[in-house]
């Protein structure tokens, strides 16, 4: 089969899953039209044709893929379109995530040639998988795309397809970082570099004084702000921080010794 146009859609605010789906994308062709939903999850994304492949990438939070992307992705509209959904998690678990993308990209009429779930860098710390995706990530990234390339070559109708099985609930867990109470605080040795309101995907750092959260009840936790400011004066702190020590504390006991694997299905 021949495709004619190679699309990305990916949610990244630290990059890793980013990264990963570039990872893929670029094996396939050098022009790719690429929607980072981000900063912007209202973007209009035309329906996608027969002849195309879409490339879609989300992080895992709480097993789920974040709730803020839920209803984009079930927006999306397809005509028997080949797509690789990936999610990206940070070695603990994906849990229901990759089967929750894949259905919904299903439902809205994709055709699933292959799909992945891969290692990232924890939001909450370098502790935890740190500088992941490695080049060891990439290399496996880039042999699951030639392989999925090769399948998409070899095959004459999209109809061709067989389901593949991917791991994962139904009914999917429930999502529970929607509920987390953490909140970014700023310490003194901010220097009002701005940094931090440039990566904010929720747009709530303040852009005049970005020593201020305007509006905390949308934060969702991803640490952008925390991992860019260079002099590490955003941080996970409030009243709540002790919760948040003692779960990270717990996450690097139990998800920062086993450095997990790149799981691929065909
Ligand atoms: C709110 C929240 C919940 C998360 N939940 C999980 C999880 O359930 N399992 C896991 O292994 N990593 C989890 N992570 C870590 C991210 O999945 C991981 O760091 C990912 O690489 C981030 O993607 P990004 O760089 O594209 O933002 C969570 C991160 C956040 C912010
Ligand atoms: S304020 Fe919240 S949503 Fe914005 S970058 Fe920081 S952690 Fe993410
Ligand atoms: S990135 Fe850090 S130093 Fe720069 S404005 Fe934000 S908190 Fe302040």
């Amino acid at each position: 089969m021949k495709l004619n146009k190679i699309s990305t859609i990916y949610f990244s605010p630290t990059n890793t899953t980013k990264t990963i789906v570039e990872a893929i994308a670029n094996v396939f062709s050098s022009e790719i039209n690429t929607y980072d939903i981000t900063f912007d999850r209202t973007k209009k994304v035309e329906n996608f044709k027969e002849d195309e492949l879409l490339i879609i990438g989300m992080p895992v939070y709480g097993g789920r893929i974040p709730y803020l992307v839920q209803e984009f992705v079930k927006n999306l509209k397809a005509n028997n379109t080949l797509c690789i959904p990936v999610v990206v998690y940070g070695n603990r678990d994906y849990e229901d995530a990759l089967l929750e993308l894949s259905d919904y990209l299903e439902e809205g009429g994709f055709k699933i040639v292959s799909a992945g779930a891969f290692i990232g860098e924890h939001s909450f710390g370098a502790e935890i998988a740190g500088g992941r995706p490695n080049d060891d990530d990439l290399n496996i990234a880039k042999d699951f795309a030639l392989k999925s390339k090769q399948k998409i070559q070899n095959i004459n109708s999209v109809n061709d397809f067989e389901k593949i099985n991917i791991p994962g609930n139904h009914p999917y867990k429930e999502s529970a970082s929607a509920t987390i109470e953490w909140e970014p605080e700023t310490l003194d040795n901010c220097n009002d570099c701005g940094s931090c309101k440039d990566v904010c995907p929720m747009g709530i750092i303040d852009k005049g004084n970005p020593k201020l959260i305007t509006d905390i009840s949308k934060c969702i936790h991803c640490c952008a702000c925390v991992k860019v400011c260079p002099q590490n004066a955003k941080v996970m702190t409030s009243e709540m921080y002790n919760k948040f020590k003692e779960f990270k504390g717990f996450l690097m006991l139990t998800c920062s010794e086993v450095q997990k694997q790149p799981e691929l299905f065909m």
